[in-house]
């Protein structure tokens, strides 16, 4: 890896900083806990209250909040060359009625910044990680509308504004072609009622990927510079059989996922996509095909955790790979697979912004030995240096997916966890908040101080 490869992890704002009460609530603050009920309410506006008897888990988060400083200290101890997180919209414009930023919102990012900053640490800020303000659901359904490009783009520039001398690296929007399946927590949008699913996310995909043009010319203006990047969810598509029908539906499947790609690294609607807007009856406006044109992603921000399989059998479950405690395939060539399609399809740098393994950790006389974890870090970095040396991609670098315990996005837990650094919080909020450092912790460390270049676990613990 070169001198300037970034080493380091990724956090979210919804799923790590808590400070509740002094910012306004996110989508994310209304999810309760369970893979059961975690998505029950979305599409029911009626159900959109508080239910008391239901435990709200990114309210807290990890109090990251409190704990930054120590938190940042811990990073810089690993050897990280770059932290990504986000900046909470809510914290900045709390109720969407103000004219004026939040000072004190503001302030609190400066802090992070300049404390990763002090450890020579890159802040990338994500703009929006699954935690849109909820007044923005409320007032205006999210992506649906096109007026949200317009709030978007306001508090994009008050954040450009105020730390792109310090942060190089922005990241529009946390995977966004997972809205094709999460439309509440990526679009913040409620279908309404009488509409078409699928139009009203083409309406989304259209306006988020205005909103995405919105922030790189932002960026632009501020810093020609300054890098923008977009998230994508990356995981190949594989098929169960070598039949026409399972190719026809990867090929769908693709599609689905690449199109939003296609316009933000390519500057061009692609044909597929625009035939699908036109058939939902989205106005594709030539001016916006103009803006989308001159504004397009500078690096592509994948993250990966797993590979999927489409079969005309129904059957997601590939015979050849083993799964997670969760059910996610473990696939770590998959890996070299997505960086492969990424950089054939768009040729420009990518910085890999999540990988992990999420699972449940057990403390033992207060040690967690995740040699699991890191069995998995260890193969999936084998492959992105092969995608680098054998295949010639230009990856710029490797953020995994935590840096600590936080709360999981799909079931709200906190037992499902990723991080190097353990977090003593249990599924009900119960705990200490105390950080210790997993054996992981100390395994990356001296990857990163080798450069990759020393991947074995023979660290004492
Ligand atoms: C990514 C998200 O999809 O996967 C993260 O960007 C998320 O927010 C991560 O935490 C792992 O997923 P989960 O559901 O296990 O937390």
């Amino acid at each position: 890896m070169n001198d300037h490869f970034l080493w380091g992890s990724s956090i979210s704002g919804g799923q790590c900083e808590g400070g509740y009460s002094s910012r306004g609530e996110t989508v994310v603050d209304i999810m309760p806990q369970g893979k059961g009920i975690r998505f029950q309410y979305l599409n029911d506006p009626g159900k959109y209250l508080d239910h008391p008897d239901e435990w709200y888990p990114s309210r807290n988060g990890v109090e990251f909040y409190e704990h930054y400083k120590e938190d940042i200290a811990l990073y810089a101890e690993m050897g990280f060359k770059a932290l990504r997180f986000s900046v909470l919209w809510s914290r900045i414009f709390p109720t969407g009625e103000e004219e004026n930023p939040s000072e004190e919102g503001l302030q609190f990012y400066d802090n992070v910044i300049n404390e990763l900053l002090k450890y020579h640490i890159e802040p990338v800020i994500t703009t929006i990680h699954f935690d849109m303000p909820l007044w923005v659901v409320t007032k205006y359904n999210g992506f649906y509308n096109r007026e949200t490009v317009d709030v978007y783009r306001k508090y994009v520039q008050t954040i450009v504004d105020r730390y792109a001398d310090r942060v190089k690296y922005w990241i529009s929007f946390c995977e966004i072609n997972v809205m094709n399946h999460a439309l509440y927590m990526v679009g913040g949008t409620i279908v309404p009622e009488g509409k078409d699913r699928n139009e009203v996310l083409l309406q989304c995909a259209y306006n988020k990927l205005l909103a995405n043009a919105s922030m790189v010319q932002i960026c632009h203006d501020f810093d020609p510079a300054i890098k923008a990047g977009c998230e994508i969810a990356g995981a190949p598509v594989y098929t169960l059989h070598s039949s026409p029908e399972d190719y026809l539906l990867k090929l769908q499947e693709d599609r689905m996922n690449f199109r939003y790609g296609d316009v933000m690294a390519k500057g061009k609607i692609p044909f597929y996509f625009r035939k699908d807007l036109e058939k939902a009856g989205i106005e594709i406006r030539p001016e916006d095909e103009a803006y989308l044109a001159q504004n397009t992603l500078d690096f592509i921000a994948p993250s990966y955790y797993k590979s999927n399989l489409v079969s005309s059998e129904g059957t997601r479950t590939n015979p050849y790979l083993q799964e997670t405690a969760f059910g996610w395939s473990i696939d770590p060539q998959g890996m070299r697979i997505t960086l492969n399609e990424l950089y054939e399809r768009y040729e420009k740098p990518i910085l890999i912004v999540e990988n992990g393994l999420g699972t449940y950790d057990t403390v033992t006389d207060g040690k967690i030995c995740d040699d699991y974890r890191i069995d998995y870090l260890k193969q999936h970095i084998a492959q992105v240096k092969k995608a680098v040396e054998e295949d010639g991609i230009d990856v710029i670098g490797y953020l995994t997916w935590a840096a600590m315990d936080v709360v999981s996005t799909s079931e709200g837990m906190m037992s499902k966890r990723y991080g190097f650094i353990y977090v003593d919080l249990d599924d009900r909020g119960n705990g200490t908040y105390a950080r210790s450092r997993k054996k992981s912790f100390f395994w990356y460390k001296k990857v990163i101080a080798s450069d990759g270049g020393d991947l074995e676990n023979d660290i004492e613990y």
